[in-house]
Order: structure tokens, then sequence, then C-alpha cells
């Protein structure tokens, strides 16, 4: 089938190309795929991409006493990274990216696409106080029209954040332009640009209903 989307690609995107990242969304959008394993490959994908979308963290030079000598070091600088699940699909990438960053912190942005116009409805935000000195993931497995994306961002920016970026596994073209248009300084990672939405505001070809997949609730 064919992925490809035939928009010009927005600068702020990348697309994670790894082998196995590649290997697992392909089990992953397999209608087959059971709760359990789309679960547990959804958590492995996060974490391959953290690690992408980690790679810029600032580093600060730390003294180490091998049991040999004395050298130097190097420690992720500044305040915690933080994590923020767009609820409830996006709490799926948490823990993968837990166990890579362990010591993350995790806030919680609530909001839900009307099924009829397809924009966000907001109902919970929570992140931590000093938004304005961390780094912030915002974490959802799909940017379809881009709404809650934009919306999630805005939200985390009137917190005070300003160094963002947004994580998911499959993207529309018509998301990533409508992000990238909204905060073009919000890097957006992701395992596949995907061709195009439905008359529903589903990804083609996609994965189906990310929730709904993830917690078995069809
Ligand atoms: C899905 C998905 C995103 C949103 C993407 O969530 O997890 O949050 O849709 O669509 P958009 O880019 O068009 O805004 P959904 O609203 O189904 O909520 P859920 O995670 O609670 O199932
Ligand atoms: N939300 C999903 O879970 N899947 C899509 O394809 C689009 C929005």
């Amino acid at each position: 089938m064919e992925t490809a989307p035939p928009d010009p690609v927005p600068a702020s995107l990348v697309v994670v190309r790894h082998p196995l990242v590649q290997h697992k969304l392909a089990i992953l959008r397999d209608r087959g795929t059971p709760t359990k394993i789309f679960k547990e490959l959804v958590d492995e994908i996060a974490m391959l991409m953290a690690y992408e979308a980690t790679a810029d963290l600032a580093l600060d030079e730390v003294a180490v006493e091998t049991p040999l000598e004395r050298t130097v070091g190097h420690r992720v600088a500044g305040k915690k990274l933080t994590l923020v699940p767009i609820l409830r699909a996006g709490l799926g990438m948490v823990e993968g990216i837990l166990r890579l960053v362990p010591a993350a912190r995790v806030g919680h942005i609530g909001l839900y696409r009307d099924h009829d116009t397809l924009e966000p409805v907001d109902y919970y935000f929570k992140v931590p106080g000093d938004a304005a000195e961390r780094d912030f993931f915002v974490l959802d497995p799909m940017l379809a029209t881009g709404g809650s994306a934009v919306s999630a961002v805005a939200s985390l920016k009137r917190a005070g954040a300003t160094r963002i970026k947004f994580l998911c596994l499959v993207a529309a073209p018509a998301g990533a332009r409508r992000l990238a248009d909204a905060h073009p300084d919000v890097t957006i990672y992701c395992a596949s640009l995907d061709r195009e939405l439905n008359a529903q505001g589903y990804i083609l070809p996609g994965l189906g209903d990310a929730g709904d997949r993830l917690f078995g609730t069809r």
C-alpha cells in the first residue's frame, strides 16, 4: 500500500527511519495485533524515538573517580525532562521513555476529539510549575488533523514552556502541517508520515483508533 504523502514535508518534522522502528510499526498497523502486543510495541517504539529526540540535550561536565583515576564525564544539564502524554493514548508512550530517562517528570494533558467537529475538547492540565526552565516532550501516538497537538502545545506555552518537542508514531500530512504552522519552534518526531486523512479524520493507512487499541475499549 502507498504511504508516501503528496505534500511538502514541514521543515520541523523528523521521520525516525530506524529499521527497528519501522519493523515494529508494521506490526502495530496490523489489524490482527492484539492489545497486549500493541501496548508493548507502542512502548518500545516510543523508547526508540525518544533516543533520537534526546540527541541534542545539553550536557554539563562532571568529575568522576574511576577505580583507576579521576576523569571528566557528562550528565544531562538543567531541570529534569518532562513528558506530557495527551490522554489517553499518549499514556502508552510514557513507560518506554521513562526506562530511557528514569528521572523524567510526567505532566498530563486531557483532551479528546469531538466526534462531529473533530476539534479538541480540553478536560485536564497538570505540569510542573517551573515550566520555563524545562524541556518538554508532548506524547501522542496519532497526529491526525493536528487539533489536539496544537491545543496541547498552546496550553504548555501558556504555562510558560519554551522548549517543546512533539513525539507521535503516525502523522498525517494535514496534521503535521497544521502543527508546524501553528508552532514552528516545535520539532515533530514521527515513525511515519502517512498518506492522508479519511472523512472521519482517521489516518490512512494509519493504525486505527490508538486509544481503543491500547486499552482494549473497542
Ligand atoms: C486521538 C489521538 C489524538 C487525537 C488526534 O485521541 O490519541 O489525541 O485523536 O487527532 P487530531 O490530530 O485530529 O486532534 P482521541 O480524541 O480519540 O482520544 P483518546 O486518546 O481518549 O481515545
Ligand atoms: N486518532 C486515532 O486514534 N487514530 C486516527 O487515525 C486518528 C485520530
